[in-house]
């Protein structure tokens, strides 16, 4: 007998009470309770599976193989290209491009074998003029617009595709559930079918998934931990190019990021981001320096802009764009008791152009450096660049692969680098066409500014 259950679950956290709440007891999120109706057959008598377990006893496997596109910044993300068997969300605002850049990629899959392009989203012929517009033309790339989980499972390990792509997650359902699609239930079921057809035919999947409007995946928290990488697709409102990024990957490192700009005929990958950040710049500047920045395994170039301005109100503002602000606090806080100076009065302005979040500390000193310029007005030079992490005691802390810093500076033709002097060492064992100058401390930086 079929028995209907009415639970609330938290699409935070996913866990489920018997009654509605205001706030989830688990994780504390508020108005993240929803209702599912939910159907439990009793009686069916549960089946046991045989297991079958291996041993590791040294037998050689096919290498770790990537399925590869022509889109190379977009298989640096996926670690190095897609891995067979792979499961990896998707997630980004509406209209970023995540349907466009997944159908360019499916283009490139095919000549692995078949891929096929689920969408709920969009009709057949809407994905067809998108791919005209795109210039696709494959017999080897299939378009479905089916919703039902289990029944698209069936027909993608039937056809033996290569690579999938589901857009999105939100649009599944599994007939066995009551609940509608999107709810945290039937998001968790269309995962787990997805997970095991993946895993158990070797079938490469891409999820869509949509956020929530404080940019968080929609549904399941649970639906991270269950993928093996989630890329972030994310882009400025009005602006033509996008990041992707990737938060977790079990085949590649995190943190990695590829810059693509949106054209009238698809993405386009930017392979140089660094000079396409720097454009438009003077030599000399007030206020703003260049950082060496690494994201994932590669080195960007970034200019960090500061303001100081008098304060109109009691609490002075500090207003910061690519920046921790609690940094910034914490680095204002050492110029004052290193440096003499009082940002009492004044309101600073931090901002790094791009839409790149900096989280590198090595830009301490390029920070510092900036708001110094623009404390004393003194210009600085655009073709030299500032790495450098600081402490608490005013001293510059030594940075992570320096060489590999220095390197991407001297490509685009910087004249030189401040740098921690405990960095030397290191330095010293390769030559650059950089003047290289070390800082051990803030004063020793004060002496230079003067
Ligand atoms: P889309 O891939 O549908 O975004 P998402 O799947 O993330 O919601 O992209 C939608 C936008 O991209 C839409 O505003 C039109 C624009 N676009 C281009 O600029 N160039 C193109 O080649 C295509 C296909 C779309
Ligand atoms: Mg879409």
């Amino acid at each position: 007998m079929a028995k209907e259950k009415v639970k609330y679950v938290c699409n935070e956290c996913g866990q489920s009470s018997l009654k509605w709440m205001g706030r989830c007891t688990s994780c504390g999120a508020w108005n993240s309770l929803e209702e599912e109706i939910e159907i439990k057959v009793k009686g069916s008598k549960k089946e046991i599976k045989d297991i079958k377990a291996y041993t590791c006893d040294g037998d050689k496997v096919e290498d770790d193989f990537r399925y590869a596109t022509k889109l190379l910044e977009f298989d640096r993300v996926l670690g190095g290209g897609l891995v067979k068997g792979e499961v990896v969300l998707i997630t980004g605002n509406p209209g970023i491009g995540k349907s466009t850049l997944l159908l360019q990629a499916s283009n490139e899959y095919t000549k692995y074998g078949k891929v096929i392009y689920v969408s709920g989203e969009e009709s057949v012929s809407q994905i067809k003029f998108r791919a005209n517009r795109l210039n696709i033309e494959s017999s080897n790339l299939f378009i479905i617009n089916e919703t039902e989980v289990s029944s698209l499972c069936a027909y993608i390990q039937k056809a033996k595709a290569k690579v999938v792509v589901i857009d999105s997650i939100q649009t599944l359902y599994n007939g066995n559930y009551d609940a509608i699609p999107g709810t945290p239930t039937q998001i968790r079921e269309s995962t787990l079918e997805i997970l095991n057809l993946a895993k158990g035919n070797d079938i490469s999947i891409f999820i869509v998934g949509h956020i929530t409007k404080d940019g968080k995946v929609a549904g399941p928290k649970l639906l991270e931990h269950m993928v093996d990488a989630v890329l972030n697709f994310d882009g400025e409102e009005g602006n033509f190019y996008r990041i992707l990024r990737s938060q977790k990957n079990r085949f590649g490192s995190t943190n990695e990021i590829g810059i693509f700009s949106m054209e009238n005929d698809g993405m386009k990958e930017i392979k140089n981001p660094s000079e396409f950040f720097l454009s438009e710049r003077e030599e000399k500047n007030i206020g703003s320096l260049i950082v060496t920045s690494l994201e994932g395994s590669k080195v960007f170039l970034l200019e960090v802009q500061t303001l100081l301005v008098a304060s109109n109100f009691g609490l002075p503002r500090r207003l910061v764009q690519g920046f921790d602000k609690n940094r910034l606090e914490m680095l204002c806080a050492i110029i004052e008791k290193k440096m003499g100076f009082s940002f009492a009065q004044l309101d600073i302005f931090l901002n790094i152009p791009g839409g790149i979040n900096i989280k590198d500390t090595s830009a301490d000193l390029a920070i510092v450096m900036a708001i110094f310029s623009a404390i004393k007005e003194v210009e600085v030079s655009q073709k030299i660049a500032a790495i450098g992490e600081l402490g608490l005691r005013g001293e510059i802390r030594k940075v992570s692969f320096i060489q590999k810093r220095l390197r991407e500076l001297e490509k685009l033709g910087f004249k030189g680098a401040y740098v921690p002097y405990a960095n030397k060492e290191e330095i010293e064992k390769e030559k650059y066409s950089l003047k290289i100058i070390y800082l051990k401390n803030l004063l020793e930086l004060m002496e230079r500014m003067k």
